[in-house]
């Protein structure tokens, strides 16, 4: 049922994404915005990109510097408390979103795809910013029904993380709900997104 109201809501408003697109070029702040409207260069790699303590993370996962702190910052506070909040997919080049978001089709059909998966350019993931988390069981689509969601829903922020997609703002992010993917902006832009209950795009909407 979900999955055709979704498919129903693209179609409706499948005119405004992917049109009037941005290109972003080399972006160094923290603040700047990725979504189906602003994209990034396919040359595009961070300069700082550095790995996540393995205590906190997979295999080998990279995050810019100022994340990158902010997320261990996170992961060992949390874990005094009792919550493994653990980064199973963090940077991604524009190459593998391509294949990613191109396996999505073929698995889903483009509609579904489009709920769930950025295109090439226009990932999160590419910026170096962003984190999809998991319990200690590292399945990240199981996310939701973790104590472990509970925490970060009210804490990420601390730490300069925003929920990126949150429940029912599919008409503004351009995805379904993603309880696992967290973006860093920096403490004070994230505690005011918790605080007013924003998404990225309506912040910056009234910031520009
Ligand atoms: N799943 C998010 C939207 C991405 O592909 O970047
Ligand atoms: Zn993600």
């Amino acid at each position: 049922m979900e999955k055709i109201i979704y498919i129903l809501l693209l179609i409706i408003l499948e005119s405004d994404f992917y049109k009037d697109i941005t290109t972003i070029y080399n972006p160094t702040s923290y603040d700047f915005l990725v979504n189906k409207n602003n994209k990034l260069t396919s040359d595009y790699v961070p300069n700082d990109l550095e790995p996540i303590d393995i205590k906190y993370s997979c295999k080998d996962k990279y995050l810019r510097h100022e994340a990158r702190i902010n997320f261990e910052k996170l992961s060992k506070e949390a874990k005094k408390k009792g919550f493994n909040i653990i980064a199973v997919s963090t940077y991604r080049s524009y190459e593998y979103q391509d294949k990613l978001y191109n396996n999505y089709v073929l698995d889903k059909g483009a509609y579904y795809a489009n709920m769930a998966s950025a295109r090439a350019g226009h990932s999160e993931h590419q910026t170096g910013l962003a984190v999809d988390v998991a319990d200690k069981s590292l399945e990240y689509d199981n996310f939701e029904n973790t104590k472990e969601f509970d925490w970060m829903k009210n804490n990420a922020h601390k730490y300069g993380f925003i929920l990126r997609y949150p429940k029912a703002s599919f008409h503004i992010t351009g995805f379904k709900h993603e309880p696992w993917h967290y973006r860093y902006v920096g403490i004070d832009i994230a505690t005011y997104i918790y605080k007013n209950n924003l998404t990225f795009e309506e912040y910056k909407l009234n910031t520009i």
